[in-house]
């Protein structure tokens, strides 16, 4: 009998998903035995019944389109917004699956979907994900896809901010992407050949920073470009964070946890515009005029790179000889130059983070870019 495949795209949308979704509809109309049906808007398809048969007609043409054409959401099956209210909707979820006589569910996302895929998985069902995010944080895997279009776009911009800079002489403050992970940033910046770059995991002392651009001017480059990560933070801040992670993993009660986390929400909603008044104080701080780019969402729009175009095929396919061979439960990762299939409590809830002695790092710092640390 016909195995039966269902596939949705979750989390943040990114280039590349497309061609993710196409290879996995193709290669399984290769196979002559395998039916792929489309879940509309993530997990939220599942619980609304939204489907779109990924036939061959549907599928071309979609390898140079971002974005998906399943749609996205940040809905989680065990916590769902439905008419006004959060509700556990696993159980139609298991219900839907099986009513489709699903044999498996290919899911693709990032940090969340993971979770949520392990979810799905501790209630009975068989899946499959693909690893998807332009953050480049997730556990286990060398690369996922969308991360390499992002990084190409925010190089360009940098790029592009450097001539006007350099023309006003001016510091240009860039904020790329990467939730709390520094990878973009860190990667646009070297590329870009940015002069101070700020990432999560090294926090910074802002007079360190506009010390670092006085420096440049006293030696006639009155321009600086500053590649900003949006979860980077001062030491100030990150060590009030760190204090609150630590109370909310001590806490005695569960009113105490509550508490302390919603403080932390409160700290992270508050920090996201934190490099407005960061490019504020290096104004006043390094006495040169100063402007922010915030680049936001074009970083997750358009034609995908080359490169997550052939990766996503590369997964897509391979996520049909993991179908055929009924293994569940897994993750594919790139390590090195392989594919493997990794189990997805062992990448459900991890973060990769930049350590802060990685070899990039260490590079950026010897042609002299300046971490403010
Ligand atoms: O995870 C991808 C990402 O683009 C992050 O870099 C960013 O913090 C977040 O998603 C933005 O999410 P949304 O599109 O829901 O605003």
């Amino acid at each position: 009998m016909a195995q039966r495949i269902g596939l949705l795209t979750s989390g943040g949308d990114c280039p590349g998903l497309n061609a993710a979704i196409r290879a996995v509809g193709k290669a399984a109309g290769e196979t002559g035995d395998m039916r792929v049906i489309g879940f509309m808007n993530g997990f939220r398809g599942l619980v609304e019944d939204r489907t779109m048969e990924l036939d061959d007609h549907l599928l071309s043409g979609i390898i140079t389109h971002g974005g998906t054409i399943l749609g996205t959401s940040r809905d989680k099956p065990h916590s769902m917004l439905i008419d006004g209210k959060i509700r556990d909707m696993t159980e139609t979820i298991v219900k839907t699956y099986k009513r489709y006589h699903l044999d498996a569910l290919v899911c693709i996302g990032g940090g969340g979907t993971q979770k949520n895929a392990l979810h799905l998985k501790e209630a009975g069902l068989n899946v499959v994900s693909l690893p998807k995010t332009i953050d480049n944080d997730l556990a286990i895997t060398d690369r996922s896809i969308g991360y390499d279009t992002a990084l190409g776009i925010a190089t360009e911009a940098v790029d592009r901010l450097h001539s006007t800079a350099t023309s006003h002489s001016r510091i240009i403050v860039v904020e790329v992407m990467g939730h709390r992970a520094g990878w973009l940033a860190l990667e646009s910046g070297m590329a870009g050949g940015a002069d101070v770059i700020l990432i999560p995991e090294i926090p910074y002392e802002v007079e360190t920073v506009a010390q670092a651009i006085r420096k440049r001017a006293k030696k006639g480059k009155h321009f600086s470009i500053v590649v900003v990560a949006e979860g980077a933070m001062s030491r100030t801040d990150a060590s009030r964070v760190e204090k609150l992670v630590r109370r909310k993993d001590n806490a005695r009660s569960k009113a105490d946890k509550e508490e302390a986390s919603e403080r932390l929400r409160d700290f992270h909603e508050g920090h996201v515009n934190h490099t407005i008044e960061l490019t504020r104080h290096l104004e006043k701080l390094a006495g040169q005029e100063s402007r922010l780019t915030i680049l936001g969402h074009l970083q997750r729009g358009g034609t995908p790179s080359a490169l997550d175009r052939s990766f996503a095929t590369w997964l897509g396919t391979r996520c049909i000889e993991i179908l055929k061979k009924e293994q569940y439960g897994v993750m594919l990762a790139l390590q090195g130059t392989e594919l493997r299939a990794v189990a997805l409590a062992q990448v459900a809830g991890k973060k990769k983070l930049v350590p802060r002695n990685h070899p990039l790092v260490q590079a950026a710092r010897l042609v002299g870019t300046e971490f403010g640390d």
